[in-house]
C-alpha cells in the first residue's frame, strides 16, 4: 500500500531480515546462541517474551522511533506483519535458530499464534513509551516527513 513519497535516507522495509542463528547440533538436544553486537546489528539491553496468547489474539499495532529488536519464536509460530508505510510484508517465524531483524520506524502487526507460542524479543534500549508511536495516523505522518 502505498500512502506517500519516502525520503531516501529513511529506513524502509528492505532494512528488515530474517537472521539466521548459530546452531549447535548434538543427540542430547540442539543449542543456539546470541551475542549483542556480533550476530545482532546492536546491543541488546533488555528481552521481553509473549506466552500463554490466547487463539486469535494480536499484539503490537505500533512503531519504534528508535529500537532495533530481534524476534524469535521459541517455541510454536506466528506472523510478524511489518510495514514502513510503503510496502507491508509478512514473515512467518515458527523456529528457535532464526529470527526477524526489526529496524526503527517499522510499524508491526503479530497475529496467527499458535497454540504454545512463545515470542522472544531482544531490544536495544530499555523499555521507554516515548520511543512509541501507538497511532497509525501518527506514524503515516512521520514516515513521510
Ligand atoms: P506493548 O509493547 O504494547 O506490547 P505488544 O507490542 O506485545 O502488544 O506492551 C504491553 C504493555 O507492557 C504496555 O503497558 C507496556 C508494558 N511493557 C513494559 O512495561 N516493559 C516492556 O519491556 C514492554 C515490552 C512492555
Amino acid at each position: 500500500m502505498v500512502h506517500q513519497k519516502k525520503r531516501d535516507d529513511a529506513l524502509a522495509l528492505q532494512d528488515c531480515y530474517i537472521l539466521n542463528l548459530p546452531k549447535i547440533e548434538d543427540s542430547r538436544g540442539n543449542l543456539t546462541f546470541v551475542e549483542g553486537g556480533v550476530h545482532l546489528p546492536f546491543d541488546i539491553k533488555r528481552v521481553y517474551y509473549l506466552y500463554d496468547v490466547p487463539g486469535g489474539s494480536h499484539r503490537g499495532a505500533h512503531a519504534h522511533r528508535n529500537l532495533h529488536q530481534f524476534m524469535v519464536a521459541m517455541s510454536g509460530s506466528f506472523d510478524v506483519i511489518l510495514s514502513d508505510g510503503h510496502q507491508e510484508r509478512t514473515f512467518h517465524l515458527n523456529r528457535s535458530y532464526f529470527g526477524l531483524y526489526i529496524c526503527p520506524m517499522m510499524w508491526r502487526n503479530l497475529d496467527n499464534f499458535s497454540s504454545g507460542a512463545v515470542c522472544m524479543v531482544m531490544a536495544s534500549a530499555r523499555y521507554d513509551e516515548g520511543d512509541y508511536i501507538r497511532d497509525h495516523g501518527d506514524f503515516l505522518q512521520e514516515v513521510a516527513r
